[in-house]
């Protein structure tokens, strides 16, 4: 992998400029004000492709964003990588918050970063990290280094759930056939620390109504005597959790796994700094389901919590109000063995069961998808591990992540592949937020690396 490590080392400014030109494209899926802005990042990501030496270079249609798809077959008789990656981004909101424009990426120190690192929406999630893959490709490809055959699916819609990339999949299993899935859509445990993430968690999403009264109403002449659907909601939301920190659905922790000691004992080694987490988003303290440690609550652990609330008057000043309805958007984090369809409706009977008679409650159902766990004895993961050792210049560990690419557990049951999780954020990347960041090092260290994944991988 010499040449590719050279080629990699003359051309680390120009992948980088490259890089921007995607980030400059608000390709944000949730909005259809971009639409445009969602076809050409296919476009420019399809260019992108055919530009590093992938064969039929496609932007493939379907019920929604295309997926953009590239191949090189060199030996039918060798092993064949399929990267995944998406090129939508979510919404940059709250604006005011961002130090530069969230779709002008330019490049700032930080502690973290000493040598820079990438500010724009997407830099992280996902586009710096599936572009590693075209920019690998191209250095293997340049240097007559590409090991295996590569086949490449960059889809729009994972930020909203990738409702149509099912469809997609079950129609084309034969073009997507592959040996094992390869995804940067992840983070590192730390900048110095090589790790690979081993699982992920599933998605429950629901949204609830309490309707009240027909119409708001004067809270002197109703108060007191009519029910509140704000104040009903907070309870009925207030119940989900008891003293423990479990969640009181019925049947919710069912068919959870539940980790070894030995696991345990192992993801304990995973360095962690409780105050250095504390200070780094703001909070006083931590709190969390009893007998788990913060490193398991937010990773190996099923969880619900409550993305947004809404309802009566939240304008300026006093309106002296009951409202007729409140809402509430409910998301339930779930782990292996937890089927999302199942929670969903074991969550909806409980909700509408502790529900008051004085008030109306309805819920409806988003997208979700299930967790996965990668087993640290597959192919993959070894290549992957020795690939990382490698460029670290130390032992790559394994650790389970508490976010979740739901479409990972579909690859799994219609291509019948594992999928490994090679990413190089940082959780510090504040993917999603404000200021989402991602560090020239952690993107030029996903380069160097992905080759030797490549060559790992086939050899094995
Ligand atoms: N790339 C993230 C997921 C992620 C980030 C997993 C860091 C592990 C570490 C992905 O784009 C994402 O945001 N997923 C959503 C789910 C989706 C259905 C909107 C999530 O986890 O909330
Ligand atoms: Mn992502
Ligand atoms: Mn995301």
């Amino acid at each position: 992998m010499d040449a590719t490590q050279n080629y990699i080392q003359e051309n680390k400014q120009r992948f980088l400029d490259e890089l921007f030109e995607l980030l400059r494209i608000p390709s944000i899926s949730a909005d259809p004000v971009y639409v445009q802005d969602m076809l050409d990042t296919a476009q420019k990501t399809a260019d992108f492709l055919k530009e590093a030496g992938a064969d039929n270079v496609e932007i493939c249609e379907t019920a929604g964003y295309p997926v953009v798809y590239g191949e090189k077959i060199i030996d039918e008789n060798l092993p064949t990588v399929l990267v995944y990656g998406h090129y939508d981004v979510q919404p940059p909101d709250p604006l005011d918050l961002w130090e530069s424009g969230p779709f002008e990426p330019v490049i700032k120190k930080t502690d973290i970063h000493p040598e820079g690192a990438i500010f724009a929406r997407g830099s992280a999630d996902d586009k710096g990290q599936f572009f590693m893959h075209l920019k690998a490709f191209e250095a293997m490809m340049s240097a007559g280094e590409l090991p295996c055959n590569v086949k490449f699916m960059i889809e729009g819609e994972e930020e909203v759930g990738s409702e149509n990339l099912g469809d997609f999949v079950k129609n084309n299993r034969e073009k997507l056939a592959n040996d094992v899935i390869l995804i940067s859509d992840t983070s590192l445990v730390a900048k110095d620390v090589p790790s690979l993430c081993t699982g992920l968690r599933g998605l429950s999403y629901v949204e609830v109504k309490v309707k009240g009264p027909d119409l708001d109403l004067h809270s002197g002449l109703y108060g007191g005597a009519v029910p509140n659907p704000i104040n009903v909601l907070c309870d009925m939301i207030g119940q989900l959790h008891d003293e423990n920190g479990k969640i009181t659905v019925k049947g919710f922790y069912d068919d959870v796994i539940e980790l070894s000691d030995e696991e345990r004992a192992e993801m304990a080694k995973v360095p962690f700094d409780l105050e250095n987490y504390k200070k780094s988003i703001g909070i006083k303290d931590i709190q969390g389901e009893e007998g788990y440690v913060t490193m398991e609550r937010n990773s190996i652990r099923p969880t619900l919590d409550v993305n947004g609330i809404w309802g009566g008057y939240i304008g300026e000043g006093a309106k002296t109000v009951i409202p007729s309805y409140a809402e509430a958007k409910i998301s339930m984090r779930l782990v292996p063995g937890q089927d999302p369809e199942k929670i969903t409706q074991l969550f909806c009977e409980h909700f509408e069961s502790i529900a008051p008679d004085s008030v109306e409650v309805t819920t409806k159902p988003h997208h979700g998808g299930k967790g996965y766990v990668l087993p640290i004895d597959s192919k993959g993961y070894l290549a992957a591990k020795k690939a990382m050792t490698h460029t670290f210049g130390k032992e790559a560990i394994p650790f389970r992540s508490g976010g979740s690419i739901p479409i990972v557990a579909l690859f799994e049951e219609e291509l019948g592949s594992k999928s490994v999780l090679l990413g190089f954020g940082l959780d510090s990347d504040v993917i999603h937020s404000p200021n989402e960041n991602f560090g020239v090092f952690n993107f030029y260290k996903g380069i160097e690396t992905i080759p030797f994944f490549f060559k790992y991988f086939a050899e094995a």
